[in-house]
């Protein structure tokens, strides 16, 4: 059994209607002056103004960063450091998807530890307090508000830099479904996939505890049985809460377990094809999950015991493929793809493909170990 080490950072506030209570949350941490970090197509949904008129209402001086793009750059981060620089806010408030969150993450780091973005790529490396951050997620995807790691993009390279450090970790992350019903068919639908991939993932990486296990079979509980749920009626609340905590307990699982092969996977074909990453990871998983299976077989049944126990969940059979079967069928039901041809990713450079996956950090903590010839295996499997 592996040994942990596991301090939950993150409060979890959560329920319908529960923005109203931003500017108190923000107000018992003592703050002031706020800036918060949003996209533009959240603050078209109206999220942001509420999430900013409940910090005024709290008497709490608030600018807006509006600036973020998806997969956030470096870039989106200087612009965002200027405004901090101009404003100094004493709490930063992610408000939208994982970019929202990431953004955040990485002005913190900037705005109270100098630098550049790269200088804190890896895990541990700022050396100085940084500012208490609020998260509000208005997806059920990447967990950003319960992880200490932000996902910022080379603006040159493209490269994606994780940057990962304790202090990092949001203070509260406010969890209101209300928020997540006016989300796009297709980002339920992206963002739902990859947080149903953390669960699975999570569960079965070789730094698997059991606390990280205690999350990710929740998670899975919450998610596997509720994402079809909100692809048929995306309005209903209950739901969408299931997976908003579901993709939250997900983010928890990774904090102490990591992710595996589906991930490594995924990073370069998000960046050298431009496939978002819920449809990487998602296409990919399945044939991950019948390559794990010499070693964690027992492990995947768990889960299938897990939804067969009289919970809500879908009856999968014939086992582990069974639990493959049931994610395609996920990503068909979400109308994503679950081929890399339609994908545009050219048959030619599945080489190059497998040899950078071979280097995401994520590919050391698969069950299985994985080689460059397996993870081309896995890709010309799922071609
Ligand atoms: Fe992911």
């Amino acid at each position: 059994m592996n040994s942990f080490d596991f301090q939950p950072r993150t409060r979890l506030v959560f329920g319908p209607g529960k923005i109203e209570a931003l500017g108190e949350l923000a107000s018992e941490m003592g703050a002031r002056r706020a800036l918060v970090v949003s996209d533009p197509g959240v603050i078209a949904a109206g999220h942001t103004a509420k999430g900013v008129a409940a910090l005024e209402r709290a008497g709490i001086e608030t600018h807006l960063f509006d600036g973020v793009h998806e997969n956030p750059t470096t870039d989106d981060v200087a612009a965002g450091v200027k405004l901090a620089k101009r404003y100094d806010p004493e709490v930063l408030v992610g408000l939208g998807g994982g970019s929202s969150m990431d953004c955040a993450k990485g002005i913190n780091f900037l705005f109270t530890n100098g630098g550049e973005v790269k200088d804190y790529w890896g895990v541990g490396k700022a050396l100085r307090p940084m500012l208490p951050m609020i998260a509000v997620p208005t997806t059920a995807g990447t967990g950003s508000e319960t992880q200490s790691f932000a996902l910022i993009s080379d603006a040159k390279t493209h490269v994606k830099m994780a940057c990962g450090d304790k202090k990092a970790s949001c203070r509260i992350a406010l969890l209101d479904p209300e928020l997540t019903v006016t989300q796009p068919p297709r980002i339920t639908a992206l963002t739902g996939i990859d947080a149903l991939s953390h669960a699975l993932e999570t569960f079965v990486t070789s730094r698997r505890n059991p606390a990280s296990l205690a999350f990710s079979r929740e998670a899975w509980r919450l998610l596997a049985g509720n994402f079809a749920k909100v692809l048929q009626q995306p309005d209903d609340l209950d739901a969408r809460g299931s997976m908003l905590l579901g993709a939250s307990f997900a983010g928890m699982a990774i904090e102490n377990s990591m992710l595996g092969a589906a991930h490594a996977l995924a990073n370069p074909l998000t960046t050298i094809f431009d496939v978002p990453h819920g449809q990487a990871v998602g296409v990919m998983l399945p044939h991950v999950i019948r390559f794990n299976a010499a070693e964690v077989e027992h492990q995947y049944h768990d889960l299938l015991h897990e939804s067969q126990n009289g919970s809500p969940l879908p009856k999968l059979q014939g086992g582990v493929p069974g639990l493959a079967d049931f994610v395609s069928d996920m990503l068909h039901q979400a109308g994503l793809s679950t081929k890399l041809r339609p994908l545009g990713v050219d048959p030619l450079k599945l080489p190059q493909l497998a040899s950078q996956a071979v280097k995401q950090w994520t590919a050391g903590f698969n069950p299985r170990p994985v080689s460059e010839e397996d993870l081309l295996a896995l890709y010309q499997q799922a071609f």
